[in-house]
Formats: C-alpha cells, sequence, structure tokens
C-alpha cells in the first residue's frame, strides 16, 4: 500500500485531495499542517477514524519534526501544498511567505533528501517529491497574448508569486544537484469545496448569502484561468503517478474568465438556489473598490503538455462544476461559521476598510 507524506493537507486543495487520494486509490497518508487562520481540522473529518490516515499538527519549518515523520512512516512520495497562498496577505505581511514558502520547503526539500539517501535501491527508484506550485510565478499576460507554457519565463510580480517561484528554483536544484527525484505543478486557479472564505469565489458565495456587498477589484476585468479543485487533485494523482521525474507540468482548466463574470455566474447561482425577496438580483451587491497593488492583468495555462504526456483534462465544466460548489457552500454554513476567526474578521476590516478608504 502506497504511503504519501502530504504537507498542508488541512488546507483547501489539500484536504480535497487527501479525501481523493484515500477513497479513489485505498492509499495511506501523513498529513502535516500547522493548522494556521487557512489550515482546518475539521476539513478531514471524513478520514478522522481511518487507520489509513495520520494527522500530526506541525510546522514544515521544523526540522526534527519533518525528519521522524519519514524515519515513521517511511513515505514513497511527498505531496507538498503547504503555504502562505493568499495574495492580498502577502502584500500586508510578505515576511510569514519567506517563512513557510522558501524557508518551509527548504527545510522539507533537505529532509527529504537525507531520508531518500538512506533509502535502499527500490525505495529511491519509487520515491518522489511533488511540489505543487502556481501559475502565478510566470507573471501577467496581456490580453492577446499565448497562455503560459512550462516554458514561459518566470516574472512574479506579488511577493506570494515571488515566494513561490523562489521554492519552485529550490525544487529544481535539488533534482539538478542531487538528483532528488522532484516534479513540480503549475496550477491556475481553483474553486470548490473547502475553499476559505478570503478568496473570490468563497468571499462572494458567503457575501452574497447575507447580502452584503461584493468587492471587486479595479475594473472587474482582470482575467483568471478557473479549474474545479477535483480536476487538480486527479491531474496530482496522474502526475504522481506517471510524471516524468525533473519536469514540470502545467495544470489548468482552458476556462478564462473575467473577474466581473465569475461574480455575475455566483449571483445568478445564489438567486437560482437561495432566493430572497428583499436581497432581490445579487448582482446589485457589486462595489467597485480600489484596486490591489501589481495586480496581475491576465492569467492562463496552455496544459497541452500534460494533456499529450499524461492524458488529462479537466472533467467538469466551469458551469457544472460552480455549481455543486454554491450548493456545497449553502449547505456547510456551519463550516464557514466555524473558519470564520476572530483573526480572520480583523483581516475582513483592516483590508477592506484600506480598500474602502482607497489608500
Ligand atoms: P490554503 O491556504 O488553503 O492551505 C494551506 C495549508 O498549509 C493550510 O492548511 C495551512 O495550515 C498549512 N500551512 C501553512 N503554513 C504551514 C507550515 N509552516 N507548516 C505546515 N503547514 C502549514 O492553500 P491552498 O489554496 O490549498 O493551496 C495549496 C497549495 O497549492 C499552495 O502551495 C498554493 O501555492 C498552491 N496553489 C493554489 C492554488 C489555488 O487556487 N488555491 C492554485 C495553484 C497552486
Ligand atoms: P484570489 O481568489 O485572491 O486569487 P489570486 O489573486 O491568487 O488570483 O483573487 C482572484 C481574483 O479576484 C484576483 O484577480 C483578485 C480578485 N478579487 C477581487 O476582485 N475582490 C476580492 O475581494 C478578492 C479577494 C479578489
Amino acid at each position: 500500500m502506497e504511503t504519501l507524506f502530504v504537507t498542508g493537507g488541512a488546507g483547501f486543495i489539500g484536504a480535497n485531495f487527501v479525501l481523493d487520494w484515500i477513497r479513489e486509490t485505498g492509499g495511506r497518508v501523513v498529513t502535516l499542517d500547522q493548522l494556521t487562520y487557512a489550515g482546518n481540522r475539521h476539513n478531514l473529518d471524513d478520514v478522522a477514524d481511518d487507520p489509513r490516515h495520520v494527522f500530526i499538527h506541525g510546522d514544515i519549518r521544523d526540522r526534527a519534526l519533518v525528519d521522524a515523520t519519514f524515519a515513521r512512516y517511511r513515505p514513497d512520495a511527498v505531496v507538498h501544498f503547504a503555504a502562505e497562498s493568499h495574495v492580498d496577505r502577502s502584500i500586508h505581511g510578505p515576511a510569514a511567505f519567506i517563512e513557510t514558502n522558501v524557508v518551509g520547503t527548504f527545510t522539507l526539500l533537505e529532509a527529504a533528501r537525507a531520508y531518500w539517501m538512506g533509502c535502499g535501491a527500490s525505495e529511491r527508484a519509487r520515491f518522489r517529491f511533488l511540489h505543487v506550485s502556481t501559475d502565478e510565478v510566470y507573471g501577467s499576460l496581456g490580453a492577446h497574448e499565448p497562455p503560459f507554457t512550462e516554458r514561459s519565463p518566470y516574472a512574479p510580480n506579488s511577493p506570494y508569486a515571488a515566494s513561490k517561484a523562489a521554492s519552485d528554483h529550490w525544487v529544481r536544484a535539488y533534482h539538478h544537484t542531487y538528483g532528488l527525484p522532484t516534479v513540480t505543478t503549475n496550477c491556475s486557479n481553483n474553486f470548490g469545496p473547502y475553499q476559505f472564505p478570503e478568496k473570490l469565489i468563497p468571499l462572494v458565495i458567503c457575501n452574497g448569502l447575507k447580502g452584503e456587498a461584493l468587492p471587486v477589484y479595479g475594473d472587474g476585468q482582470n482575467v483568471r484561468d478557473w479549474l474545479y479543485v477535483g480536476d487538480h487533485c486527479e491531474a496530482l494523482r496522474v502526475v504522481l503517478e506517471r510524471g516524468r521525474v525533473g519536469e514540470t507540468y502545467n495544470i489548468g482548466g482552458d476556462c478564462e474568465r473575467s473577474n466581473l463574470a465569475v461574480v455575475h455566474t455566483v449571483c445568478a447561482l445564489l438567486d437560482e438556489l437561495r432566493p430572497h425577496a428583499a436581497i432581490g438580483d445579487r448582482r446589485a451587491l457589486v462595489r467597485f473598490v480600489s484596486d490591489r497593488p501589481g495586480h496581475d492583468r491576465r492569467y492562463a495555462i496552455d496544459a497541452g503538455k500534460i494533456r499529450a504526456e499524461l492524458g488529462w483534462r479537466p472533467r467538469e465544466t466551469f458551469e457544472g462544476a460552480m455549481k455543486k460548489t454554491v450548493a456545497w457552500y449553502l449547505a456547510h454554513e456551519d463550516w464557514v461559521a466555524g473558519v470564520i476567526s476572530g483573526e480572520y474578521r480583523d483581516w475582513v476590516e483592516r483590508h477592506y476598510q484600506r480598500e474602502r478608504a482607497g489608500l
């Protein structure tokens, strides 16, 4: 039975991945997560009593803990999700992004290298270090430029993107220098269940449900390439199984939408699934607020390599997956209430007050 060492498995994509992996493959997972504001133990409730899952509360920068995890569970692969992941927070407080995304990835690489060097020949040959990264490392596209390929130059623009780009380079160097069997994926914007409500789609669902303002940065015409999280998780399983060592794979939904179009889609679904006479048409709740500093205009992914080499393509349509996602949030209002801590309320207050003041 295969054993995965998953970092950040209590966050949005990590939790979806762990739940899907155990359900789809029957394999074993050891999750290491620090449970920051973005991590939630309850995201993994469905496997809480499953003997195939172990949860460890801890920090990827804790070398002794990471070493002990490798030694005790002897994983076949690492799947590295743990990160600070919100661009707006990286603008307010970039230091945490260096700590987790760069120092944390370095610590994990060092521990993985030591473990891998000590493995027998067959374990060494099987081992993989899968680094989960983002399309934001490639910077911003003009309206008519072709989508990012794996050969696009790195041009990160936000502190978040810079920290992920740095971690990608460290992973690359560990393969090139030490032969560590790494694979890196660069994925576009995800949406789906368990996404923390600071990100655009769950924020709009949660605010729209209550009839509160829907903050749209700038002119709302920034474009993102959206992918349902379950499709991302399937792509990661395929890369783990058949991806070539030392390679990078772009993952995307071939689904470019302006932010305003995304917000309008969510509004229409809320009006359909949870109509409210006093709120009326939720599109009227949109408020254009001051733009994010350095806001990337457009991301788009060319997923031709993973499609041709590994046969992966998304299963879900944007509209179908968005309907499932809105329905999930409507059925899990208690989950939303549970993850909204005092810290998160303070963040919303600070961030959107600043936006409102146009600072
Ligand atoms: P998230 O913020 O929802 O979850 C991050 C998880 O990491 C949380 O559970 C948090 O507690 C944990 N964590 C943070 N610091 C840690 C530390 N020092 N030690 C251990 N655990 C720690 O993030 P997400 O949206 O699920 O993203 C997961 C990964 O996928 C990230 O690396 C991100 O860069 C990448 N990614 C995300 C998207 C997206 O659209 N969300 C797209 C492409 C790539
Ligand atoms: P986000 O979900 O933060 O993802 P990322 O910045 O990593 O792409 O934001 C998606 C897009 O939505 C991005 O262009 C910024 C925009 N946005 C808003 O317009 N309003 C908001 O309140 C938030 C959080 C994001």
